[in-house]
């Protein structure tokens, strides 16, 4: 059996193409031989394209978390004055074989990726890096996605939606999430720290699943641990008076349980106080086709790509 793995090394010089090189493969055999390969390719430009739509670059292999994975694109630069969690690409995935074009209608469909970061590029022209989230699932899409080699460009709607906003003077800051969904908060982190504000995270998991997340975050931020449904609600009860403003990213069914625990602590709730990335199915992004739409507080509806994804939890969550 051979296996390889490939290291990368980015170059990006004002004014000039990016490149990426292959410094070198290695292919382990049964004697675990290693061959430098010497190979220098340029990186295809991200450019947005007469139709509205984006076409982006793969800048890194895909990374696999326990929980998700996190794709590296280069997108056109300047695209986000807003924040990047909680915003989203639509993008279209391909297939691969004959035989997944008549098997798989499913694929034809665009599949949101949100932001987890952003890093602006050295000139407009080389566009930005954003980080963004694959979920782990069995869908055709995303297996796609990353499966796609470095320089393979992907055609992108966006960034939609409105994302997470911090209020200016807060700077307290508690994240709660699952070990999957725990990236889709990371730029929050950034933010917070850029003001001299203080981050709880606090991840609910198992111990592996977190393991793998804290080496992503910077050494400020305190990173706590539930890997019990008893864990989870005593930590939350002893952090939410500490903070002054909450970002959520859970599954829809553990939100009444958050909300509940926050209305028990806080004496008052200020709209914006807690606010949750709301899971729908985001199929157009433009409010065109319903397949968004959420029941809210009021018993009305909502189009989650047009009002959120992020929204007021206590907005989304029956009392
Ligand atoms: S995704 Fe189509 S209406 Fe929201």
């Amino acid at each position: 059996m051979v296996n390889r793995e490939a290291v990368f090394r980015w170059h990006q010089v004002p004014g000039q193409p990016i490149y990426y090189q292959l410094l070198y493969q290695k292919q382990y055999t049964s004697a675990m031989s290693d061959f430098p390969v010497s190979l220098t390719t340029p990186l295809p430009i991200p450019i947005s394209n007469a139709d509205g739509t984006r076409t982006a670059v793969i800048a890194a292999p895909a990374r696999r978390l326990t929980a998700s994975t996190l794709l590296s694109l280069r997108v056109p630069g300047g695209l986000a004055t807003a924040g990047v969690n909680g915003r989203y690409f639509l993008a279209r995935c391909g297939v691969q074989t004959e035989a997944e074009r008549w098997q798989q209608w499913q694929i034809y469909l665009r599949r949101p990726l949100f932001g987890v970061r952003r890093q602006a590029g050295l000139t407009k022209e080389a566009g930005d890096t954003w980080e963004v989230h694959v979920p782990l699932s069995a869908d055709p899409g995303y297996a796609w996605l990353v499966q796609q080699p470095v320089g393979q460009t992907i055609n992108l709607l966006g960034p939609l939606g409105q994302g997470f906003a911090l209020q200016p003077h807060n700077r307290n800051l508690l994240l709660l999430a699952d070990a999957a969904r725990a990236p889709l908060l990371f730029a929050l982190i950034d933010s917070m720290l850029d003001r001299r504000g203080r981050v709880t995270l606090l991840v609910r998991g198992s111990a592996d699943a977190i393991a793998t997340l804290t080496p992503l975050l910077p050494l400020q931020v305190e990173v706590r641990q539930a890997t019990t449904a008893a864990m989870w609600t005593e930590q939350i009860g002893e952090l939410v008076p500490w903070a002054d403003q909450i970002a959520l990213a859970l599954p829809h069914d553990a939100l009444p349980t958050v909300a509940a625990l926050i209305r028990q602590r806080r004496f008052r709730v200020d709209a914006g106080f807690a606010q949750v990335l709301v899971e729908a199915d985001l199929v157009c992004g433009v409010g065109a086709c319903l397949a968004c739409v959420v029941q809210v507080r009021d018993g009305g509806h909502t189009r989650t790509c047009i009002h959120g994804p992020v929204m007021d939890l206590m907005a989304v969550v029956s009392a």
